[in-house]
Parts: C-alpha cells; sequence; structure tokens
C-alpha cells in the first residue's frame, strides 16, 4: 500500500500488510462473551411451527388480524433497516477486529428477523393481504419517518456514536410498539408459536442493545465534558422527535382495537431502558410497574421446546430465553453468582 499513515491499524500493520483477525489475543473479552452468547443462541424461523397458530389465528376478528399484519409489516422495514445497512454502518467504526465479526453475526441474524415476518405471513395471510402489508409498510407516514430518520444517521459517517444511539433507540425502544402485539397474545396463552418467533428476535435484540451501547459508552468515556454534554442534548431530544413520531405511529396501529394507551406506556418502558442502554438516566416516569401485567407475563415466559426440535433428529434445541443484564458482562466470574 502506498501511504500506510493513512491505513486503519485495526486491519492494517505498521508496514502496510492487511492483518488477520487473531481470536488468541482479544483485546475487549465483551466482543468474545457477546459473540459466544449470540451464537448460542442462533436459530432459524423454518424450525418454529407457526401453522400451529392458525387455530387461534381464525377466533380473531378482523380488525384484531389487521393488527398483527401491520404490526409485523412495521416490523420487517426496521429489521430490513438494520440487516441492509444499520450493521454495514455500524461496521466502518470499529474499535476492535473481533467487532467486525460480532457485528457480521448480527447483521445475518437481522436478516432472519426480516424474514421470520414473511413466514408468519405466509402461514396467517392471504396473497392479498401479504401484498397489501408490504404496500401499507412501504409508504405508512410515520413507520417511513423513523426509518428515514435512522438510515440518515446511519449514512452520516462524521458521527459514529450518533449512529450508535440511533442503532440502540431502534432496536430497545422503537421495536416495542410492536412487540406488544404477540407478547399481549402470549399472555393470553394465544399464537404462541408467532410470538416464540418474536421472543426469539427480542432475545436477539436485548444482546445488540446492550452490546452496542456498551461500545457506545467507550466512545463516549473519551469525548470531553462538553463534547459529551452536546451528544447527550442531541441524545435527548432526538428520543423527544422519535417519541412523538412514534406516538402518532401507534395512534394508527392501535386506535381500532383500543390499546393505544397501554401500547404507548410500554413504549416509554423501553425507551428508558434504551437509555440506559447508553448509560444515561431514565426519562419517562414509566416503569415495570406500570406496563399491562398480561404483556410483562408474555416477555418472562421461558421459550417453549416444541416437539419439532425433536423431529430435528440431532438434538437441535433452543437456548433457555434469557435476556441480557449487566451482569453478563462480568467475564471471568462462575455462572451461578450472576
Ligand atoms: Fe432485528
Ligand atoms: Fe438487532
Amino acid at each position: 500500500m502506498a501511504d500506510s499513515s493513512k491505513l486503519d491499524p485495526i486491519k492494517w500493520t505498521q508496514d502496510g500488510n492487511y492483518k488477520a483477525i487473531n481470536w488468541n489475543q482479544v483485546s475487549d473479552e465483551i466482543d468474545k462473551a457477546t459473540w459466544e452468547k449470540l451464537t448460542e443462541q442462533f436459530w432459524l424461523d423454518t424450525r418454529i411451527p407457526i401453522s400451529n397458530d392458525l387455530d387461534d389465528w381464525r377466533t380473531l376478528d378482523e380488525d384484531h388480524k389487521w393488527v398483527v399484519g401491520h404490526v409485523f409489516g412495521g416490523l420487517t422495514l426496521l429489521d430490513t433497516l438494520q440487516s441492509q445497512d444499520g450493521m454495514a454502518a455500524l461496521r466502518k467504526d470499529i474499535r476492535t477486529p473481533h467487532e467486525t465479526a460480532v457485528f457480521n453475526n448480527i447483521q445475518f441474524m437481522e436478516s432472519v428477523h426480516s424474514k421470520s415476518y414473511s413466514s408468519i405471513f405466509e402461514t396467517l395471510n392471504t396473497p392479498g393481504e401479504i401484498d397489501e402489508i408490504f404496500s401499507w409498510s412501504d409508504s405508512e407516514e410515520f413507520l417511513q419517518n423513523k426509518t428515514k430518520k435512522i438510515y440518515t444517521l446511519y449514512h452520516d459517517d462524521g458521527d459514529p456514536l450518533k449512529k450508535k444511539i440511533s442503532s440502540v433507540f431502534l432496536e430497545t425502544f422503537l421495536f416495542y410498539s410492536g412487540f406488544f402485539t404477540p407478547l399481549y397474545y402470549l399472555g393470553h396463552n394465544k399464537l404462541t408459536n408467532v410470538a416464540e418467533i418474536i421472543k426469539l428476535i427480542l432475545r436477539d435484540e436485548s444482546v445488540h442493545g446492550t452490546y452496542i451501547g456498551y461500545k457506545f459508552q467507550l466512545a463516549m468515556k473519551e469525548l470531553s465534558e462538553n463534547k459529551q454534554q452536546e451528544l447527550k442534548d442531541w441524545m435527548f431530544n432526538f428520543l423527544y422527535e422519535l417519541y412523538d413520531n412514534e406516538e402518532k405511529y401507534v395512534h394508527v396501529l392501535y386506535d381500532q382495537v383500543g390499546w393505544t394507551d397501554q401500547v404507548l406506556t410500554f413504549t416509554r418502558y423501553n425507551a428508558n431502558k434504551a437509555l440506559m442502554n447508553l448509560g444515561q438516566n431514565p426519562l419517562f416516569p414509566d416503569t415495570e410497574a406500570d406496563v399491562n401485567p398480561i404483556v410483562m407475563n408474555g416477555i418472562s415466559t421461558g421459550t417453549a421446546n416444541h416437539d419439532f426440535f425433536s423431529q430435528v433428529g440431532n438434538g437441535y434445541r433452543l437456548g433457555k430465553l434469557e435476556t441480557m443484564s449487566d451482569k453478563d458482562y462480568n467475564i471471568g466470574e462462575p455462572k451461578d453468582q450472576k
């Protein structure tokens, strides 16, 4: 290479040679722990027997069916954004070579997520309904608003930290207006296979949000106090802007079934969680106690091991569902102390 002084030292040696990723020398143990967690919880939509939910589906009226379909249409768009643009954008700002490998894993799983909603549609909806859902998600004003805001930040290479904030807001906050519906049904013991898929997605997003939030906090600490304050102000403004839009989006989706207020409570509760991933104090007064207990019940139910898995024949089992906590980062401690 002509001018090695301009080369990224994470990828290049001082002599201008390209470096192999060495997993025997890991500078940030969180990269390794996250890789292990993510690969351990690998899953595919094709292994969940969604058709077992058809009897439940047929009991829903047209309004509730509409909500389920369009909620998943919205989630498809957001997971598409993560798989097409989000991880590619974050991968440009790595601190370690192992981070690239983790983002490659995340990017693939985002494709699994966005595809899994299509598996749900294929089972529950007619071809005409599926076309309508996709034309809705490709044009709905408030869904497109949030997607375009985050897309624009992902493509602003001048501000790597704003990309990370955007990603955490998307995954730990904006997904939840959609996750509400399957969790609500799960809490009522309905559409449990659809909910299983959503819980696997939610489990992944929990790791993504924690990991990207952690990388954000490392970079944030390196800024001057003034710059930190500036970024914090921007972050809270951006959250308000997204919340304002989210309120309108939730009205569009949920007014017809009367769930709007409880979805907004759940959304604010998760916005606080997104802020916590980014090392900030919560903004909204809403806590777990304010969220519909049926939905919290849906979240806390363990993933089921379907008979289907024993049919796979190689002992394939889903991992136990567990959302990530700060204690997962206490590397080196025995597991029973977590
Ligand atoms: Fe995702
Ligand atoms: Fe994600």
